[in-house]
């Protein structure tokens, strides 16, 4: 079997496997991975609820350089579930990509996860190849703030096309994404593998374990599904473009290097990057915001009624919370640093908060391609129309006079 045959042989049985490569619906707030239990489940046991702390939704370090010493020039420090136990089931994680420069992360692909990808730092030339029969090369020029989408499966590549270092913040739409490198896996093995194996050795490859069970987004059934707003068909999401007219374009948003307008009430400003602004991530179940904060600014209350989000502080200092769902109403709460990254398990209400004098910046990504926001405030306080003022009374123990001056104020 040629090289090439072999390569195309393994994109095809890579992208077989998609049907069966989501994560489990949550069924509870939160499954935080106890990695001393020798139970053996799909992803990894959880840890007594009652036992769980802040520390289990935190990971520490991502402002770090990696070590790029390596003949491929370039690093990947990786926040899965097995540095961040809490993304156990969440279906999303986090990475910082180093590239020394001119350094290539190779072609590879996750077998389990969507990347959506900005550059924090320098010049990147990115792409992917569209499975069989096109094999299409889609590639792009990113500069910082510029962010990128690679559908599930498909081969795909950063690399620094500029004379300083670059740095990447990525995001992936499984808690343990797994990666393939292509030439490593398929032509460096040890010892070699017979062409007319690798085809059987895929096929048991251990995403083949993995349950296939619902995820928030629609499992993708083609290797991309780009929105066409301009289309009048009403389907859940958006109807596709003629994929031969989908370019790089389609899968590129430029802009999250701009501070958001933060001269609000609140003092925050979410940039959305989502299947609106970024129409290849239609389908794919994942999506990315850039967060501004003034000094003592806040993101306030609010759930995502469709993702898990994961956030890492790109400057300044945050404290950041969620509560668990009833009877509990835990409050878990945590103060963040610059390279700290921190998981709001999906549905439950939480905030961010600037508790510094300087500006602070976060840049997230959330488990959905158009995750929604319910800011609580708003919708209890400031429906339209308005919640008849002796429920809220009622549901929040207070004098209906006090219900009157919040609701005056929405
Ligand atoms: C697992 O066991 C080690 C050593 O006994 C302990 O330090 C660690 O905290 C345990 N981890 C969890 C999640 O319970
Ligand atoms: C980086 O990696 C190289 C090669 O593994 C090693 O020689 C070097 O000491 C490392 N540098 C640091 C700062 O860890
Ligand atoms: C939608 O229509 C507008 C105006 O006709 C056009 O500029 C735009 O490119 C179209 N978008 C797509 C995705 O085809
Ligand atoms: C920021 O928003 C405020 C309030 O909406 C507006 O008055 C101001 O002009 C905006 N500033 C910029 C730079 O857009």
């Amino acid at each position: 079997m040629s090289n090439k045959l072999i390569f195309l042989t393994f994109v095809a049985l890579t992208f077989g496997c998609l049907a069966l490569a989501y994560e489990p619906k949550a069924l509870q707030d939160f499954c935080v991975a106890d990695p001393n239990n020798s139970v053996k489940v799909n992803g990894v046991v959880c840890k007594n609820p009652m036992q769980v702390e802040a520390e289990d939704f935190f990971f520490s370090g991502l402002h770090l350089m990696g070590n790029t010493s390596n003949p491929v020039g370039s690093k990947v420090t990786p926040v899965f579930a097995t540095q961040l136990p809490g993304l156990n089931t969440l279906g999303i994680s986090m990475v910082r990509i180093d590239y020394a420069p001119w350094g290539l992360n190779p072609p590879h692909t996750h077998p389990r996860a969507t990347e959506i990808l900005t550059v924090i730092e320098g010049t990147l030339q990115v792409g992917f190849v569209t499975s069989n029969p096109d094999n299409r090369f889609i590639t792009k020029v990113l500069q910082k703030g510029d962010v990128f989408v690679f559908p599930v499966g498909l081969v795909h590549f950063q690399r620094n096309i500029g004379n300083g270092y670059a740095v990447a913040i990525a995001a992936l739409s499984s808690q343990n994404p797994g990666a393939i490198t292509i030439a490593n896996a398929v032509f460096g093995a040890n010892p070699p593998i017979p062409g007319d194996i690798l085809a059987k050795t895929f096929q048991v490859d251990k995403t083949l374990t993995f349950g296939c069970l619902a995820s928030a987004d629609h499992k993708p059934l083609q290797d991309f599904c780009v929105a066409d707003p301009n289309n009048s068909v009403k389907v859940n999401g958006v109807v596709c473009k003629n994929p031969m007219q989908v370019v790089a374009e389609d899968f590129f948003f430029s802009g999250l290097h701009l501070r958001g307008n933060t001269s609000n009430p609140v003092g925050s400003k979410v940039t959305p990057v989502f299947a609106t602004q970024l129409p290849g991530l239609n389908t794919l179940g994942i999506s990315m915001v850039r967060i501004d904060y003034t000094p003592w600014g806040q993101n306030p209350p609010h759930t995502h009624p469709r993702a898990t989000e994961i956030l890492t502080v790109i400057e300044g200092t945050l404290q950041v919370g969620f509560v668990t769902s009833n009877p509990d109403n835990r409050f878990i709460t945590k103060v963040l640093q610059m390279g700290d990254v921190f998981v709001f398990p999906v549905g439950l209400v939480h905030f961010q908060r600037n508790i510094g004098n300087g500006y602070a910046v976060a840049i997230a990504a959330l488990s959905s391609q158009n995750p929604g926001a319910i800011t609580i405030a708003n919708v209890v306080f400031g429906a339209n129309p308005s919640i008849p003022g002796d429920i809220l009374a009622k549901a929040f123990q207070v004098d209906k006079s006090v219900v009157d001056v919040l609701q005056a104020k929405f």
